[in-house]
């Protein structure tokens, strides 16, 4: 039996436990929250659209109940606070190190093997937290923002090319923040042709800037921060995880000299499988993208020093 379990069950963590039910990612999805009553409702909810959606997931809803989540493959971490519009994912160190950090141990006295997949903001430097307070190896801790990045950026450029997002391909590397990630212009494609073809130089940089101020625009919309796509693209990381898809997908991982980076978590492509990091893989950047990935990573690494200004480290 496969079993997820989703930690925070507000917008991001029961979209994401909502979309693995849905495809039927794992057998069952355990959400648990602190808030009373929230996930045990948000759970009966979602199991009263298994009919109609035909799937046969069974999700179960707790609150602080560590022990419902024994035994769990993958757990998603989304505990904390989201933003609020003008905040920057940074400026949430000092409420969410402690709560990913406490969260991260309880998980772990009841899951031991369990591969984590950290959602939480600022979220390469929860994903750095969790990799040097937990003592786990470094392939069983992931940070889902290259995903989410990349979604975004395929978006914009079809939007901006006109086309269908699925016939797009494209990356997100760096830190998961508004000045930080790197929207891989020169290597995105269309149908395999580059989307400097069909895009000008002027149109091309808009949709990275709009890529890069994906989450702020969305939190300006909402009051808070997004929540389909974080939470679909956390469902899809678990996914080729528990289903050994190996799939490359861009996410924040323990570096130890690959980009030239090292005791830092941050954005870059890896193959996801059974084991969750499989492999690192290793871009041909050009001298212009390298510059930004060590400016992204200086940008992350300032960030991870708060860390331990709030005596989280
Ligand atoms: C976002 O970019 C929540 O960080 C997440 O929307």
């Amino acid at each position: 039996m496969s079993k997820v379990t989703v930690v925070g069950a507000g917008n991001v963590g029961a979209t994401c436990a909502n979309v693995l039910a849905f495809h039927e990612v794992a057998d069952e999805v355990v959400m648990l929250d602190v808030k009373e009553g929230v996930s045990e409702g948000k759970a009966m909810d979602m199991m009263q659209t298994a009919q109609s959606l035909g799937f046969d997931t069974n999700i179960i809803g707790c609150t602080n109940d560590y022990e419902k989540t024994a035994n769990s493959d993958v757990v998603v971490i989304t505990s904390g606070i989201p933003r609020k519009p003008g905040m920057t994912r940074e400026e949430l160190i000092g409420v969410n190190a402690g709560i990913v950090k406490s969260v991260a141990q309880n998980i772990l006295k009841f899951s031991p093997n369990a591969i984590l997949v950290v959602i939480s903001n600022p979220m390469d430097t929860m994903t750095y937290l969790s990799l040097k307070t937990l003592g786990l190896p470094k392939n069983r801790i992931i940070g889902m923002g290259g995903m989410l990045d990349s979604s975004r950026f395929k978006y914009f450029l079809s939007q901006a090319i006109g086309c269908n997002a699925n016939e797009v391909d494209g990356l997100v590397i760096g830190g998961h923040g508004d000045t930080t990630m790197i929207p891989l212009a020169r290597l995105a494609t269309y149908k395999g042709m580059p989307v400097s073809n069909f895009l000008s130089e002027e149109e091309l940089q808009k949709v990275v800037a709009d890529t890069m101020v994906g989450g702020a625009t969305l939190t300006k919309f909402l009051g808070t921060s997004a929540w389909y796509a974080p939470g679909a693209s956390g469902a899809y990381v678990v996914e080729s995880i528990i289903h050994d898809q190996k799939k490359m997908i861009p996410c924040s991982v323990y570096l130890e000299g690959e980009y030239g980076e090292n005791d830092i978590c941050c954005g870059v492509p890896v193959i996801l499988g059974k084991n969750g990091i499989e492999k690192i893989v290793e871009l041909p950047l050009n001298d212009d993208e390298k510059a930004k990935f060590a400016a992204s990573a200086a940008a992350v690494r300032k960030t991870n020093g708060a860390l331990k200004e709030v005596g989280a480290l």
